[in-house]
C-alpha cells in the first residue's frame, strides 16, 4: 500500500521545470502554479494540480492530509552542492587577523589556515565530527536546504580522511537530509607527510580510493588547484586514476589564480567551483563544456574578495550553481539563502537564475537527476514560505525563512513547533 500525503492549498508552487541547464533565465520563464496541492506517494511527487481537484480525487483513499491555513508558497528543497561542514575547532582567530590586515601567509605562519583545521579535525573523534555535522546540517535545514554536499579534506592521510568520510556517512544515516560526501584528500599537501606531493597523491589514490569504492563511502573526488595546493602536473595522475575507477570529479578552481577550470574541463568534471579569479578565457572554456560553474558567495563574504563573475558566466552560456562553501576558514557563515540573494544583487542575476542555482542546476552539479525540480517521480523535497508571492523569499535576502520543510514527503521541520 502506497503512503499518500496531500499538502495544500498552496498559493504558489514554483516547480523549476522547463528551465535549461545552461545560460541566462528570465523571470518570465518560471512556471508558477497557483491554488495548488502536492500529492506525495512513498516519498516521491505523484502530482501537482489544483488543490480542490486533487482533494476530490483522493477523498476515498487512505491519505494523510496536511491542510494549510493562510498563504503559502512552495519552492523545491534547496541543494547546497559545496560544503566542508565536517571539521573540528574554529578559525575565529584567522577571521580577526584577516580583517586586521594580515595576509594569508602571515596567518598560516602564525598557526592558522587549513593546516590548523587539519590538526583540530585529527584530534576530534568520529562521534564528535558527527555531532558537528548534525549541528550545521540543522542550521541549513532552517534555510530550506534538503540536500548538502559534504567534503572531507581536513584529515589528509588515509586513516584521517576515512574517519571524516565515515563521520559524514554516519551523520547521513542518522538525519533526514541527504548528505552527499566527496573525498577532498587533495585539499593541501600535508606538512607532516614524509615525501613529496606526487608521493602523497599516489598513496591516497592507491590506498584510499579502493576503500572508498569497497565501503561505498563516496563516489566523488575533489582537488584544490591553486598555488600552495596542487598544480595541473601533480594532479593529473591522481585525477586520471579517479576517473578510471569511476569517481565523479569536481574541482576547487580559479579561487585566487587561474588553472583549475582548465583541469576541470580536461577531466570532464561535474563542476568547477569558486571561479572568483576566472577571466574571459576560463569563462568561455567553461561555457563550451558540460562542467557546472559553481559560485561560492560565502567565500567572497568570508574573505572580503570579489564575487565569482556569475553574470558573465551565464551570458557566455555557462551553467551556474550557487553553494555556501560552509567551512571554518573562508566561509564560516553557512547561510545559502542569504548568500545567493546577495550574489543576485551584486551580479545582477534574475530571481530565476538564483533559484535555478540552488535547485535544478545545483542538482546537476551533483549529478543527481531525482531532485531540484518539483515534478512527478522526483523526490518530494520542498519548503513552504508564509507568503502569496515567492519573490518575497529572495527580496528579504535570507531573513525570511521557510515555515515548513518536507523531505521525501515527510514534514521534517515546522518553525512553529
Ligand atoms: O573552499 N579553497 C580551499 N578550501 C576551502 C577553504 C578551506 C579552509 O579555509 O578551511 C574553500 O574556500
Ligand atoms: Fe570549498
Amino acid at each position: 500500500m502506497n503512503e499518500l500525503t496531500l499538502i495544500g492549498p498552496l498559493s504558489q508552487v514554483i516547480p523549476m521545470t522547463g528551465i535549461p541547464i545552461k545560460g541566462p533565465v528570465s523571470d518570465s520563464q518560471l512556471l508558477v502554479i497557483e491554488n495548488a496541492g502536492i500529492l506525495c506517494s512513498d516519498g516521491l511527487i505523484k502530482s501537482i494540480d489544483n488543490y480542490k481537484n486533487l482533494a476530490s480525487e483522493v477523498k476515498d483513499l487512505d491519505v494523510q492530509l496536511i491542510q494549510l491555513e493562510g498563504n503559502h508558497s512552495c519552492l523545491p528543497g534547496f541543494i547546497d552542492s559545496h560544503t566542508h561542514i565536517c571539521f573540528g575547532g574554529s578559525r575565529a582567530r584567522d577571521y580577526a587577523m584577516r580583517n586586521a590586515g594580515k595576509t594569508y601567509l602571515e596567518i598560516a605562519d602564525e598557526g592558522g589556515g587549513i593546516w590548523d583545521t587539519v590538526q583540530q579535525t585529527r584530534k576530534a573523534t568520529q562521534k564528535e565530527l558527527v555531532r558537528g555535522i548534525l549541528k550545521r546540517a540543522k542550521q541549513h535545514l532552517k534555510n530550506g536546504v534538503t540536500t548538502i554536499e559534504v567534503k572531507s579534506g581536513y584529515g589528509l592521510s588515509v586513516e584521517e580522511e576515512l574517519k571524516m568520510l565515515k563521520a559524514i556517512k554516519e551523520a547521513d544515516d542518522q538525519y533526514p537530509l541527504d548528505l552527499i560526501s566527496t573525498c577532498l584528500a587533495a585539499h593541501m599537501f600535508p606538512r607532516d607527510f614524509k615525501g613529496n606531493s606526487s608521493e602523497y597523491l599516489s598513496e591516497i589514490s592507491e590506498q584510499l580510493f579502493p576503500i572508498l569504492k569497497k565501503d561505498k563511502l563516496t563516489n566523488r573526488v575533489d582537488a584544490f588547484i591553486e598555488k600552495g595546493a596542487f598544480n595541473e602536473v601533480e594532479i593529473t595522475p591522481y585525477l586520471s586514476k579517479a576517473v578510471e575507477m569511476g569517481f565523479d570529479i569536481t574541482i576547487h578552481a580559479d579561487q585566487f589564480s587561474v588553472g583549475g577550470s582548465e583541469v576541470a574541463v580536461k577531466f570532464n568534471a561535474v563542476s568547477a567551483d569558486h571561479l572568483e579569479a576566472s577571466t574571459s578565457h576560463e569563462i568561455k572554456l567553461l561555457a563550451k563544456s558540460k562542467v557546472i560553474a559553481t559560485a561560492l558567495p560565502g567565500a567572497s563574504l568570508g574573505l572580503g574578495c570579489d564575487f565569482t563573475p556569475a553574470r558573465k558566466i551565464l551570458d557566455a552560456g555557462g551553467a551556474l550553481a550557487i553553494a555556501s562553501d560552509h567551512n571554518p576558514g573562508s566561509a564560516p557563515m553557512g547561510d545559502l539563502l542569504t548568500q545567493s540573494a546577495i550574489l543576485g544583487t551584486m551580479q545582477k542575476l534574475t530571481n530565476a537564475e538564483v533559484l535555478a542555482g540552488i535547485t535544478c542546476r545545483a542538482a546537476a552539479a551533483l549529478n543527481l537527476d531525482d531532485r531540484g525540480k518539483l515534478k512527478q517521480g522526483y523526490l518530494a523535497d520542498f519548503s513552504l514560505f508564509h507568503t502569496a508571492d515567492f519573490n518575497e523569499v529572495l527580496y528579504n535576502q535570507g531573513s525570511f525563512k521557510p515555515c515548513m520543510v518536507f523531505k521525501k514527503g515527510k514534514l521534517i521541520y515546522d518553525k512553529h513547533k
